[in-house]
């Protein structure tokens, strides 16, 4: 067990591929907090945790206010004894054409997928450091990386996220605390409903293994950036994205 003994906040953790990293994290050790907003589906989550037989803690909070972040990753701490691994997952989607993009829409994303990740590691990284270990994974995306049409929004917030991981981890790295980020391509989660089956098929031709990407595919990643052997590992951006982005 890679993980065993230590304890885990997933952000976004109630679907798709926070769930999938929860999920991976329990099965190697892990103690996890599964966060959302939804009370039922976190419920789920933890249900599917502990039936595996690991520990698992449900926690509702909105990772854009800084007091529900800061209040989650306390109960975290207070619960599980500590905190040794953060993964900033949380996030929002829309597809909308800039010209008709929303100072609502803008503002949630960037709230959401940026200003979640400084909200939760402003809280969760100090304990880490004066520990002398810790581990803070960001799930960002590759139109962080390239841009994207009608994905605005979206492109600020990961490329934002990108340049938070980098000044982390260099602030960080000679107190035991790496900091990453794994940039998907297309995954399977119910986000894909946003799209419409045209779309799909187009983004499908596009990418070179055939087919999208699977939520377990992003856990095993965050898993190695979680992990002790990783502890050389830091100010990384995996493009995880069946070849899109080479
Ligand atoms: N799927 C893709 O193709 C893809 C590609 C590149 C990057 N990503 C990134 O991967 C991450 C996960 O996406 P996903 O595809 O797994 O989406 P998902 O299945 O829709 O899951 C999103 C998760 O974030 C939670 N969440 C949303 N807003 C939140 C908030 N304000 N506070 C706390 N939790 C919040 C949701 O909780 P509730 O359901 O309770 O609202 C849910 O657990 C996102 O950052 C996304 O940008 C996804």
């Amino acid at each position: 067990m890679r993980l065993k003994g230590k304890c885990a906040l997933v952000t976004g953790s109630s679907s798709g591929i926070g769930r999938a990293i929860a999920a991976r994290f329990a099965r190697e050790g892990a103690s996890v907090a599964v966060n959302g907003r939804s009370p039922e589906k976190i419920a789920a989550v933890v249900k599917e945790i502990e039936a595996a037989g690991a520990r698992a803690l449900g926690v509702r909070a909105n990772v854009g206010s800084f007091a529900e972040a800061q209040a989650m990753v306390e109960r975290a701490e207070r619960e599980f004894g500590r905190l040794d691994i953060l993964v900033c997952n949380a996030g929002v989607f829309h597809h909308t054409p800039f010209l008709e993009l929303s100072e609502a829409e803008w503002d949630e994303v960037l709230t959401v997928d940026l200003k979640g990740i400084f909200n939760c590691a402003r809280a969760a990284i100090g304990p880490m450091a004066r520990r002398g270990w810790g581990r803070v994974i960001c799930v960002t995306a590759i139109s962080g990386l390239t841009g994207y049409p009608e994905m605005a929004h979206i492109a600020a917030a990961k490329t934002g996220a990108h340049g938070v991981v980098k000044a982390l981890a260099a602030e960080f790295a000679s107190s035991g605390v790496t900091v990453n980020a794994i940039a998907p391509g297309l995954v399977e989660t119910p986000i894909l409903a946003n799209f419409t089956e045209e779309a799909l098929a187009n983004f499908r031709r596009r990418i070179p293994v055939g087919r999208i990407g699977r939520p377990e595919e992003i856990a095993e990643a965050a898993l190695y950036f979680a992990s002790d052997e990783a502890a050389y590992t830091t100010g990384q951006i995996l493009n995880l994205s069946g070849g899109t982005l080479i």
